[in-house]
């Protein structure tokens, strides 16, 4: 038994969850892990190369050729796929949209939990994601379960997203938005729940502080 500290944050799309684990992981110096990224780099190999969801054996041949690094500068998720730097491609609105069928792949999940469950091994962290208290790590020392009223999260992504794509709508967001909760909670791998000794909390009316 080591005493290493794990901080697990899951919870629904765009509810805050990167924002609060960044700020603790600055503030207790410990690595951030932003487990959401690689989903988005595996899903972005795939819409590249055309990858067809159905085949088994195309994905575990695509994954063998999918090599995902992080490199933390000012705790912002610095991401790489094959040594390319693709931290801003991925928040783009193809693979937002291909990303959640791509996390409900079998396959998927158990390739990117295993590297997961490697980089924790060893150093404090703060990961977030969907299934971080409830799979990747059970006996994390803090769980923490995000929600937020989904048109707040809307506005707040919208916001976020409209200054770099000018096309982008309000609806576009929220729709995507209620797409992948739906996903993500109604999938057969590792749903999006609450492990039961999470604590929840609402960020609907809470500032960044
Ligand atoms: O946190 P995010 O929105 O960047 O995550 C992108 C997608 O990846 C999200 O729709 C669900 C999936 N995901 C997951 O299934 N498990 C995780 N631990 C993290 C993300």
């Amino acid at each position: 038994m080591n005493d290493q500290i794990i901080v697990a944050i899951d919870g629904y799309s765009s509810c805050g969850k990167s924002t609060l684990a960044k700020a603790l992981a600055k503030k207790l110096h410990f690595i951030y892990v932003d487990s959401g990224a690689m989903y988005r780099a595996v899903a972005l190999y795939f819409l590249r190369n055309n990858i067809d969801l159905q085949n088994h054996e195309q994905i575990a041949d695509a994954l063998k050729n999918i090599h995902l690094n992080f490199h933390s500068r000012d705790y912002e998720t610095h991401i790489t796929l094959n040594n390319e730097e693709v931290s801003n491609e991925i928040r783009q609105m193809p693979v937002s949209e291909s990303v959640s069928s791509v996390s409900a792949i079998k396959e998927v999940r158990k390739e990117m939990v295993k590297q997961q469950q490697r980089m924790g091994r060893s150093k404090n962290i703060v990961m977030d994601g969907r299934d971080i208290g409830t799979a990747v790590f059970p006996n994390a020392t803090v769980k923490i379960f995000m929600t937020a009223d989904p048109k707040i999260r809307a506005e707040r992504r919208f916001k976020e997203l409209h200054p770099k794509n000018p096309d982008i709508t309000l609806e576009d967001v929220f729709e995507n938005l209620a797409h992948r909760d739906y996903q993500d909670t109604t999938r057969s791998e590792s749903p999006l729940r609450r492990a039961e000794d999470a604590i929840i909390l609402d960020n609907t009316d809470l500032n960044q502080d």
